[in-house]
């Protein structure tokens, strides 16, 4: 029977034409799904396995290779099990978490991320690879904030479209996830999101839609949780109505893994593979129920008896053979690379590019004297990170941690010394990926501190290293946090600290905001995140200089959670309403999230979004808004004015001075990331179109720009507005 498919694609090759003719994909996807039997096309619908769905064996289509994650290749895993397989050849290059890449606000450094995962998951032989996410970070708690890319929509969105670009010339398929309005990991699967159409189109939409219209996306993950009242894997108005209706995704729509959750939706709702149902606990089978999977066999005797029409089960094909011959059977080869020196560099390059220097005071970059005691005290300096955290866990062939990269900085001049301060996370394996650490430690808190101290006074100099790590109720999936304050008394010992320290140097690392109580009294604070593999080295470039600093927060960083938008239970984390069987989430603060509510609110911040400081400085100037075809053009001219080179990301907002809607008081429309040399100046433009000065309007379902006033506001954080200029629409 391979042959019927060889011929029938064969004819293609040569129809009408003397000379090669090639088929189109669409030609291809229609000659194969015409050979195929009414089980063939159903067993393409669900999962085969823990991380594959069939393929067509009798005509040598191959079954799709699915991996997690967006941080690097998920080590391969059993079957039927997640825990990994034990293989020898499959630790990674681990990239920084999303939102390391968020915070470069580097277009560039996406494009390289998506590139390089890309072809680690090309060499994997895998043809989807579930991410990049982009679900917006509407609480400071979520659990999944560190796998995803901030709180702004538009910042999101222009990070989304190279890394999706950047994978799938690689042949892979990206899948972005997850869809939609997926905000909290507290009870995910069973929370209702009830969201008005201009929230969704606002903020819970754009990323999604610029990775589907602009990136060309070939794959959406659904999400657990419901949305209006309907489980996300097949809900239809988010898939059918708006993902293939409203933005034309020709692509497939897959479950996240236990995300199916009925038999009748899936068929008409835009649901086009299950995947992992009865794996995470949803329902009972232990293991190996494929045959039983919503779209498996139930589906088959509903198609069978007329209930599902083969319609549905056509498109759903379609779109399956088109994301198989775009991926493993792509006309152009692709066979990708792994764990190269060009992987490891990327890796360190972009964590380095998304450290944000919060304050400095003058103590970086440090510089210590020769023979010098640097003492570092926290397990973040030790701890290694890659391992954990959920399904973005990786294994990776190496990881430097920071106490060794300071080492190697500072070797021969300064020794390098550790206290560890508190006892956090003591676990050092995740789905049997081990990291071979003893972080066994029997001192009381009391203890911890008091070593630490006395070691400080010794030292010469004093960097903290800190922060959440990947355990639950912290940077992890399934759980959300319970508050932002750091855990384990850091509090208290980074006070204890700055009483003996003058020039006390504050690195947190975590994927989420944190509360930080002592800033007054520290000398400096660097925001690192999970790094990967070349975490360490990342984190030693900036303290030292080699790298100056030129990330920016891609979210607020409150005082305390209270002062955000979420001020109720019915808004966060939702509430238990009678007669209802799903927890009730009212989305009632609609457009006012993050910097939009802070802003417009007039409620303090610790620091600001896109806040972050470097070793030069910059000045802007010659700011100005001129009309540009349909549309205007911002312009202005950024210098480095400072004595080193350095970037500066130059951020544009866009605030209506009346609009018949209560708009936040700014949003971020643009920005530009610029490396400068001493001196250097360079004129940047920002075009201002019409769908930037726009709100969606639900009643006419349309985005509507209204005449007036309106306000670019030029500056380098959504606090620090260097340029206002009024315009007239
Ligand atoms: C997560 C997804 C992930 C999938 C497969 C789910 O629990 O939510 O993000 O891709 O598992 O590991």
């Amino acid at each position: 029977m391979k042959k019927l498919l060889l011929i029938a694609i064969a004819t293609l090759t040569v129809a009408g034409c003397a000379q090669q003719y090639k088929p189109t994909l669409e030609e291809k996807v229609e000659a194969t799904l015409s050979q195929l039997t009414l089980e063939e096309k159903v067993a393409l619908t669900h999962a085969q396995s823990k991380f594959s769905s069939a393929g067509v064996p009798r005509l040598g289509i191959p079954e799709l290779w699915h991996t997690d994650g967006p941080h690097g290749i998920r080590p391969e895993v059993l079957w039927d099990d997640w825990d990994q397989a034990g293989w020898t050849n499959d630790s990674c290059t681990a990239f920084p978490a999303l939102i390391n890449l968020a915070a470069t606000w580097n277009r560039d450094m996406s494009a390289l991320y998506g590139d390089c995962i890309g072809a680690e998951a090309r060499y994997r032989k895998k043809d989807i690879l579930l991410g990049p996410g982009v679900n917006i970070c509407r609480t400071p708690l979520g659990g999944r904030t560190f796998e995803y890319m901030g709180e702004d929509p538009y910042l999101a969105s222009a990070l989304v479209v190279p890394y999706v670009k950047g994978v799938q010339q690689n042949g892979v398929a990206a899948c972005v996830k997850h869809f939609a309005a997926n905000n909290q990991e507290m009870r995910r699967t069973a929370t209702n999101s009830i969201v008005d159409d201009r929230t969704m189109y606002e903020i819970y939409l754009p990323a999604f839609e610029a990775a589907v219209k602009e990136g060309g996306a070939w794959a959406i993950m659904g999400s657990y949780n419901l949305y209006n009242g309907q489980f996300n894997c097949h809900n239809y108005r988010l898939l059918q109505e708006i993902l293939k209706g409203e933005w034309g995704f020709d692509g497939v729509v897959i479950s996240d893994w236990g995300g199916c959750r009925n038999d009748d939706e899936p068929i008409t709702n835009g649901l086009d593979i299950e995947m992992g149902t009865w794996t995470n606990g949803l329902r009972g089978a232990a293991s190996n129920g494929y045959d039983e999977y919503h779209l498996a066999n139930p589906y088959l005797q509903r198609l069978r008896d007329g209930r599902a029409t083969q319609e549905d089960l056509d498109d759903k094909a379609r779109r399956i053979l088109r994301t198989i011959y775009r991926t493993s059977m792509s006309e152009e080869p692709h066979y990708g690379s792994f764990t190269s020196p060009e992987h490891f560099k990327a890796a360190r390059d972009i964590a380095a590019d998304g450290i944000v220097l919060l304050k400095n005071d003058g103590a970086l970059p440090l510089a210590p004297a020769n023979g010098s005691k640097v003492l570092l005290v926290g397990e973040n300096a030790y701890k290694m990170m890659v391992v954990g955290g959920g399904s973005s866990n990786l294994k990776t062939k190496y990881e430097v941690i920071p106490l060794d990269a300071l080492r190697e900085a500072f070797d021969g001049k300064a020794e390098v010394l550790w206290a560890r301060g508190y006892v956090g996370d003591t676990t050092t394996v995740y789905n049997k990926v081990v990291t071979g650490q003893d972080l066994k430690d029997s001192r009381s808190p009391e203890k911890l501190r008091q070593d630490a101290v006395e070691a400080a006074r010794e030292a010469d100099y004093v960097i903290y290293i800190g922060g959440l790590n990947k355990s639950s109720y912290q940077d992890n999936e399934s759980t959300d946090r319970v508050d932002i304050a750091l855990p384990y008394y850091q509090d208290e010992l980074i006070e204890a600290l700055a009483e003996v320290t003058p020039g006390l140097i504050v690195v947190n690392i975590s994927g989420s905001p944190v509360a930080m109580p002592w800033a007054s009294k520290v000398n400096a604070i660097v925001q690192a995140w999970y790094g990967g593999s070349e975490s360490g080295h990342a984190l030693a470039d900036v303290l030292t200089g080699k790298v100056n600093p030129s990330g920016k927060l891609p979210f607020t960083m409150p005082i305390r959670v209270a002062d955000g938008p979420l001020q109720s239970e019915r808004q966060y984390p939702g509430i238990k309403e009678e007669g209802k069987e799903w927890w009730q989430e009212y989305y009632s603060e609609g457009v006012f999230v993050g910097y939009r509510w802070f802003d417009t609110k007039g409620i303090a911040v610790q620091y600001p979004f896109g806040h972050g400081l470097s070793y030069t400085s910059f000045e802007i100037a010659d700011a100005s808004v001129k009309r540009s075809g349909k549309g205007f053009k911002a312009t202005c001219t950024v210098k480095n004015t400072g004595a080193v080179a350095g970037a500066e990301v130059v951020q544009l907002y866009i605030h209506d001075s009346e609009a018949s809607v209560e708009r936040p008081s700014k949003e971020l429309k643009g920005f530009e990331k610029v490396y400068l040399e001493p001196g250097e100046s360079r004129r940047i433009e920002f075009p201002i179109n019409s769908r930037a000065l726009s709100f969606f309007d639900a009643a006419s379902h349309s985005w509507i720009a209204e005449p007036g006033e309106f306000h670019a506001l030029i500056g380098t954080s959504s606090a620090d507005i260097r340029a206002d200029i009024p315009f007239e629409l």
